[in-house]
């Protein structure tokens, strides 16, 4: 699998995951603004990817030499809902505070990243069996993270485990993180998988063609989990259907002083909803209402793996 994203001579690259799978390349970030723009434009997506990307963020805005207080300021206003953006910052500061450098507790946070991806992947594996069909939505893989993955880290793991494992991934309108990048993942895992459009879910959990249901999740709160618009139709789905609905997720993605109905859902470009491949699929001028992620709530969920074990949703 490709970098997600590295350091090197004091830039930032990250695999532009707007143009996957077709084209790999980097987009080479100088200075903290332009890492900003990444996380804002998607170009770098998935929670701990855009923890990791605002550590490095504020690394590049110590390079620069600007005030650390006010890049983390701009920063946090880049994506309000996944969690880890805000703990990555507060991280950063709070280990300059300590006479550490945000360049090295950055690299750390990437390296600390995959290993926390391969303690979930090995937790995960305990409630996968064998022969599984494992659905999940969007791209909790390798390039929502550092890299392995959360969702998709579990995956791997069973995989791993030559459990014969079969994966089917959502295509996840609108901006195809199913369809582009969990199957991409998979494709180059050799792990056999099976695209469905959204709206397919449902009617393959109701004739017993999944075993498990995998999610990540961008922050878990009191009263249950904000994820990518459409898991709470696939949470319902399993729900009828008796398909036991697992999220995975490290604790930094963890929000122990909101409620779920608190956290603030991010609004985006009605263009994501018009256009697909930069052809309008609609008359432009119609009416769109764009919300990135929806809330499943805790009795929807089986249980969030996490590095420290399964747990019950908050
Ligand atoms: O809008 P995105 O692509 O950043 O949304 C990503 C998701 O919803 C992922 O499922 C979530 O961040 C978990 S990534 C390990």
């Amino acid at each position: 699998m490709e970098r997600t994203l590295y350091w090197e001579d004091d830039k930032l690259y990250l695999i532009d995951q707007r143009i996957l799978p077709h084209k790999i390349e980097y987009y080479e970030c100088t200075n903290y603004h332009e890492a900003i723009e990444a996380i804002k434009t998607m170009v770098v997506r998935g929670a701990p990817a855009i923890g990791v990307s605002a550590a490095y963020a504020m690394a590049l805005a110590e390079v620069e030499g600007v005030h650390l207080n006010a890049a983390a300021d701009e920063i946090k206003q880049a994506r309000p809902t996944a969690v880890n953006l805000f703990w990555a910052v507060d991280k950063v500061l709070e280990a300059v505070k300590n006479g550490e450098t945000a360049v090295n507790t950055a690299i750390e946070m990437e390296k600390e990243d995959i290993s926390i991806n391969k303690r979930i992947g090995e937790y995960g594996n305990e409630v996968i069996d064998k022969n599984d069909t494992i659905l999940t939505h969007c791209n909790a893989g390798a390039l929502a993270c550092a890299g392995y993955g959360t969702a998709l880290g579990v995956i791997r793991a069973a995989h791993e485990a030559h459990k014969n494992i079969r994966v089917i991934c959502d295509e996840t309108r609108p901006v195809l993180q199913g369809a582009r990048l969990s199957v991409f993942e998979m494709q180059q895992e050799n792990i056999p998988v099976k695209l469905i459009v959204d709206g397919a879910a449902g009617h393959m959990m109701q004739k017993g063609l999944v075993d498990k249901v995998v999610i990540g999740a961008d922050r878990v709160a009191k009263g249950g989990v904000a994820n990518k618009i459409g898991s709470l139709m696939v949470a319902l789905a399993a729900k009828r259907y008796d398909v036991p609905f697992y999220v995975a997720a490290p604790i930094s993605t963890f929000d122990y002083e909101n409620d779920i109905f608190d956290v603030t859902i991010e609004q985006r470009n009605k263009d994501e909803v018009l256009k697909i491949n930069d052809k309008y699929i609609t008359k432009k001028e119609t009416e769109v209402e764009n919300p990135a992620f929806d809330i499943v709530e805790s009795d929807l969920i089986t249980g969030i793996i996490t590095e420290e074990g399964i747990k019950k949703a908050l």
